[in-house]
């Protein structure tokens, strides 16, 4: 069948759309800026939060990513998982391990595993976290720091979430990671907490509703704020969350806890993201 030149001239120019589309959810970094005000703090700090690289590239060696991040001004960077990836034909760390050494020395950078970088240790045999230590930043699972930046006390902590599902919390306060908390939050200091999944606070909010958490900023990804965003719907799809999940991308409160969810800098697998600029999170802490 032939087109006619006006059927035609439709048709290149929604798929030329639709690529440009693409270009922009894949490429085009934002930066999300939030703030968050407590007593536990007398000057402001400023955090800047990234997840979910997924041995992706912005410009050779990460260039505008770590631009972004520069210009951001951060005391600290987190960096909350899935900066390596285990997927075969991605065994190649050099560019998370370049990107890392390049964030590094712009602030002191924290990292805490993702799932992907728990698989990518199985499977190839090696130690991720040895190269992200080699590369000048502070791997921290299951495991925190009382630090400061600026003359403030501040506690970093990371931990991986081993629960996916709801049905994993029928012994939640026998668990590692419920122990891990309460130590971690039992501090004077301000807190903030590299989280990798979600999950913990969102199904033990529903499960436990007289629960309170005191951290000051839990950081978190594992989304990818849905992968395709759809205007006044949201993110489409979470892992575990399911279609259309409540908690996409944004800040959210557990509590007196702030959860600042980011929407990640890659994809899903082989697919790409939509209508969702790769996200840095900038949040700025004051009294
Ligand atoms: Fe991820």
């Amino acid at each position: 069948m032939k087109l006619s030149p006006k059927l035609a001239i439709f048709s290149s120019s929604a798929a030329a759309a639709a690529a440009a589309c693409v270009l922009v959810s894949e490429k085009s970094i934002m930066t999300s800026e939030y703030n968050l005000k407590t007593d536990k703090v007398s000057s402001p700090l400023r955090v800047v939060a990234l997840s979910d690289l997924h041995f992706s590239s912005f410009g050779r060696d990460n260039k505008r990513l770590i631009e972004a991040v520069e210009k951001a001004e951060p005391d600290i960077i987190l960096l909350s998982g899935d900066f390596f990836d285990f997927r075969s034909g991605r065994s190649n760390g050099d560019i998370v391990v370049k990107t890392l050494k390049a964030l590094s020395s712009v602030a002191r950078t924290y990292m805490s595993p993702g799932n992907h970088e728990l698989r990518y240790n199985i499977k190839t045999g090696k130690n991720c976290f040895e190269y992200a230590e080699n590369a000048g930043v502070t791997v921290l699972n299951g495991e925190y720091r009382d630090i400061e930046i600026k003359g403030q006390k501040v506690r970093i902590g990371g931990v991986y979430d081993h629960a996916a599902h709801i049905e994993d919390f029928a012994d939640w306060h026998e668990s590692k990671v419920y122990s891990f908390l309460r130590e971690f939050e039992n501090t004077p200091s301000l807190t903030l907490l590299m989280l990798h999944r979600p999950n913990t606070f969102i199904y033990t909010r529903d499960l436990y509703k007289d629960e309170v958490w005191d951290i000051g900023a839990v950081f978190s990804g594992h989304g990818h704020g849905g992968i395709w965003r759809v205007p006044f719907l949201g993110g489409v799809y979470a892992p575990e969350q399911g279609f259309f999940p409540e908690y996409d991308r944004g800040e959210y409160s557990f509590g007196k806890t702030k959860m600042y969810l980011s929407s990640g800098l890659e994809g899903y697998y082989f697919v790409p993201r939509l209508f969702n600029r790769p996200e840095i999170i900038k949040l700025i802490i004051d009294k």
